[in-house]
């Protein structure tokens, strides 16, 4: 194993850490109310730091009235109580640093709450210097200014008596767009990044970023069989947003070593280079969505029960890999608050035995790529879907809207939209963190907000933590032998044997040197051809069959159900 070699380009430090996402009503509660909170995390930055990660994301923890959970922010320098105080907020920033680990905040300025006083004041009154801070527009024959739909259902503009003008909002009615072309608003969003900066945060996960920009022009988009159109030919991606960010970079990103990474739906491998180019002009990262929307349906919609295919995932990933290498930076995630849970969506969660396989061969197949590594909480266990039995069980306002519109205005039975949902609800991922197999799983002593999996018995970080097999401690493994092997950060990317329907396997490959990963997507035994290579060793260094004590020098042609190896191989007369 090479430590890192003077041929290599030098790291930053956010291109080898290791980033987990917190959500936090769902990861561990102190006080009984059910509803995770500051001190629950702070109380969790051992097991944090035992894993292996270096940054933590935390999704907001403002003030808000909770349409969206959090992410419908009513003032951007408070803390909301239930969470905890700024106090709270202090100590745990101090005590994770000290633990050597850093934290990101979650920045979400393309919208606020309609609670927020700005937008009480924009409303108020057309002479007031905040009515531009958002996007207000006079209706069109009777109806609203055009036919956007919202990505929460519904039409994407709301009439508001007070001002008498319709205003955009491209999710919740409750979550008014903010109008970046006020330089007034811009001024105010890189203040409260300031403030927290200041507080001594290590970065922002910025929320729908590639949103903040609008064709002014507002043009009707094309239109779906609800009678509404897609607004992201004329609000996403847009010129404008570039230039926001380039102005957000020089008056506030420039002063400090941060990490960012921007949530871009619909971002090319053309955006993604421009928002997160090598030159640092915009972002470090991005978070495309290509590779999670390979299961939507024909119309593009989340809803439906269909599966990822392979060839179009190793497609996706490919694309992706090769086209930032050396110009920007990929980031790593199959999960996260807004997906259902990997294991469950692309491995097999119906039997334990291929459930472990499955997590720990999903984790090696996308942790052995390029970028930089994002963990959402409980994946590190292969956390799964949650059984939901009936709408009432739902808490996500995007979900419970399309299962009203769906069954209402499109024709769909109330059986099959509760099935498509079981597979691909957000609320998937928000049920809270299996810590224990006591009582509801260790995350609270009182009336959890959401339910528990009732898999907690068998799913949670204490079984997990002393099983030396376990998927947790698998991910351990993993993230240990991204810091010790150079080439998973540096090496270039190709599909090797890309015609293979049930294997993923890909070469990565840096100075004299070749990793070889071949993860199998399937529950039968696959065999698969070992790369052609010059003269070399291989080493064998890690897989989901193989204990870390026996090192495998034979290539496997055989993978057993969802195997996953990768081996390093050195060209003869490389160190
Ligand atoms: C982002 C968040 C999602 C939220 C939406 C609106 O996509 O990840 O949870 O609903 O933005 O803020
Ligand atoms: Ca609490």
């Amino acid at each position: 194993m090479s430590k890192q070699s003077r041929t290599e380009p030098p790291v930053k430090w956010w291109q080898n850490s290791v980033v987990y996402q917190i959500y936090p009503r769902s990861f561990m509660d102190s006080n009984g109310d059910g509803i995770g909170d500051l001190p629950g995390i702070l109380s969790k930055l051992d097991y944090l730091r035992e894993l292996g990660v270096d940054v933590l994301w935390i999704s907001p923890i403002y003030m808000s009235p909770k349409a969206d959970n959090g992410y419908d922010i009513s003032d951007y320098v408070r803390i909301m109580p239930e969470f905890g105080t700024v106090e709270d907020f202090d100590r745990l920033v101090n005590t994770a640093h000290q633990k050597g680990l850093k934290i990101v905040m979650d920045l979400v300025v393309n919208h606020t709450s309609d609670e927020h006083s700005w937008f009480e004041k924009s409303r108020a009154s057309k002479d007031s210097p905040y009515r531009e801070y958002y996007i207000w527009q006079e209706g069109k024959d009777e109806g609203p200014p055009n036919n956007w739909r919202s990505n929460f259902s519904g039409s994407a503009w709301k009439y508001d008596e007070t001002a008498g003008l319709y205003y955009l909002h491209l999710f919740h009615q409750k979550q008014p767009e903010l109008n970046w072309e006020c330089a007034a608003l811009r001024q105010e969003v890189y203040d409260i990044m300031e403030w927290w900066l200041q507080r001594g945060i290590d970065g922002f996960r910025m929320d729908v970023i590639n949103y903040i920009g609008k064709d002014p022009g507002y043009p009707d988009g094309p239109m779906g069989p609800d009678g509404l159109g897609d607004f992201s030919a004329f609000a996403v991606n847009q010129p404008q947003s570039h230039r926001y960010l380039q102005e957000m970079r020089e008056q506030v990103l420039a002063k400090y070593d941060i990490l960012t990474v921007g949530e871009t739906p619909f971002a090319t491998v053309a955006d993604a280079i421009q928002y997160a180019s090598k030159d640092e002009k915009e972002l470090n990262m991005v978070f495309q969505f290509e590779h999670v929307e390979l299961d939507y349906a024909q119309d593009k919609s989340k809803w439906s029960d269909s599966s990822v295919p392979l060839d179009a995932l190793k497609h996706t990933m490919n694309k992706w890999q090769t086209g930032l290498h050396e110009k920007a930076w990929n980031s790593l995630y199959w999960g996260n608050h807004d997906q259902p849970r990997p294991v469950s969506r692309m491995g097999n969660d119906s039997d334990p035995f291929f459930w472990e396989k499955s997590a720990k061969m999903l984790a090696t197949c996308l942790y052995m790529m390029q970028g930089t590594p994002y963990v959402y909480q409980g994946e590190e266990i292969g956390m799964t879907n949650f059984p939901f039995k009936s709408i009432d069980q739902f808490h996500d306002v995007e979900s419970i809207n399309a299962y009203y519109d769906y069954t209402k205005n499109r024709g769909i039975t109330p059986e099959t939209m509760l099935i498509w949902m079981r597979s691909k609800s957000r609320d998937n991922a928000r049920s809270p963190m299996q810590w224990t197999s006591g009582k509801n799983a260790g995350f609270t002593i009182g009336e959890p907000w959401f339910a528990i999996n009732p898999n907690y018995n068998r799913i949670n970080t204490e079984a997990q933590s002393k099983d030396e097999n376990s998927i947790y401690h698998f991910y351990r493994r993993l993230f240990r032998l991204r810091k010790q092997v150079g080439i998973i950060t540096h090496g270039d990317f190709a599909l090797h044997q890309p015609e293979h329907p049930q294997v993923f396997s890909y070469l990565r490959q840096h100075a004299g040197q070749t990793l070889w990963v071949a993860c199998n997507f399937s529950q039968h035994q696959q065999s698969i051809q070992p790369p052609h290579l010059p003269k070399g060793a291989w080493n064998f260094l890690l897989g989901n069959y193989l204990s870390k004590e026996e090192n495998q020098t034979v290539l496997p042609l055989e993978l057993k159900s969802y195997e996953a190896v990768v081996f390093l191989h050195n060209a003869l007369g490389e160190p």
